[in-house]
């Protein structure tokens, strides 16, 4: 990343930490946990056994990597394979190694907004699977999305894995899934995972550990506003806490102030007052079912062609196109 790049993050993070942390209710984006450290939470959240959306999803493609690779591109013409989000790449791997033993003409284009993602992905994929076309790209989803307008003339296969999706609102995934839409032509495809919706208890432990991954993890946003923006967030007088409501299917997190205390943030030339037990709302993992995802799907110009699932019906990946 250039540095004029990272100063506009940099701009981005502290506007938006400004923003969140003088509104009330108080909230910060889950889009600022994935730093160095953030990002080493994260993978350590994926091995979690509580954390059961990496092994259901690598299960599916264990499961129907045939059928999967039949529903992108059954007479083997050859395609883009865009990845959004792509971190370690350990689920795509069981695909990409389906596409090279089947001779499938593709490119894999992995996309992270994590630098270290892209970079660790890159080289492990030159030295595992050294016959793969490969072009990494660093950036924000959306950004990023202008860019694939032009990447060729081929059929795009763009994966959303990871129920990443479930980390926006449903308007915000249905303007992201527009998004999607309006780079793509009319035989390109979506295949997007969805986490559905379960006994609450199952999702309250994903989102809850008991090793404190989790709660590492929320708080390590504190802890880049304290390095980055030189704020004073007292770590241990915040609690990493999550509802789940089976309604609405919303997981929510929060960190909330265990007492009444004021945070500087130099940077920002920002007092902070927090009351005992106020929160700071920090992400949402949203659990889908049939009838939403295909709601979401017709709200942003999507027809469903297609869906895998796993063995204990916890996730569910969807192949989207353009409805006509
Ligand atoms: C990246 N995203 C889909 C994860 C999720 O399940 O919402 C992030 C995460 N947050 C806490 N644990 C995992």
């Amino acid at each position: 990343m250039s540095s004029k790049d990272q100063n506009v993050l940099m701009c981005t993070f502290g506007k938006e930490v400004h923003e969140g942390l003088t509104s009330f209710p108080k909230y910060l984006s889950s889009k600022f946990f994935y730093d160095e450290l953030g990002d080493k939470l994260f993978q350590k959240i994926m091995d979690l056994p509580e954390y059961y959306l990496t092994n259901a999803e690598y299960d599916i493609f264990q499961l129907h990597k045939t059928n999967i690779l039949k529903s992108f591109d059954a007479s083997k013409k050859g395609f883009d394979l865009i990845e959004l989000g792509a971190g370690d790449g350990k689920k795509t791997k069981v695909l990409l190694k389906e596409l090279l033993k089947e001779s499938y003409p593709v490119t894999y284009h992995p996309i992270d907004i994590s630098k270290h993602a892209i970079d660790g992905l890159v080289d492990n994929l030159a030295s595992e699977l050294s016959e793969l076309q490969v072009q990494g790209q660093i950036g924000e989803y959306f950004e990023v999305l202008d860019r694939l307008k032009h990447i060729s003339d081929r059929k795009k296969v763009i994966m959303v894995l990871g129920s990443n999706i479930g980390n926006l609102l449903h308007p915000r995934a249905i303007q992201f899934l527009k998004k999607l839409n309006s780079v793509m032509n009319t035989d390109d495809e979506v295949f997007i995972g969805f986490d559905q919706k379960k006994h609450p208890q199952k999702v309250l432990d994903a989102y809850n550990d008991k090793t404190g991954v989790t709660a590492a993890f929320n708080k390590n946003i504190l802890t880049r506003i304290n390095r980055e923006l030189g704020g004073n967030f007292d770590l241990d007088a915040f609690i990493h806490w999550e509802v789940y409501d089976p309604e609405s299917g919303t997981a929510k997190s929060y960190l909330v102030s265990t007492k009444k205390q004021t945070v500087d943030i130099d940077c920002l030339e920002l007092q902070v007052q927090f009351e005992a037990w106020e929160s700071i709302h920090t992400e949402i993992s949203q659990k889908y079912d049939d009838d939403t995802v295909k709601w979401l799907a017709e709200e942003s110009g999507f027809v469903i062609t297609d869906a895998f699932s796993d063995k204990d019906k916890y996730y569910k990946n969807y192949v989207f196109k353009k409805s006509e």
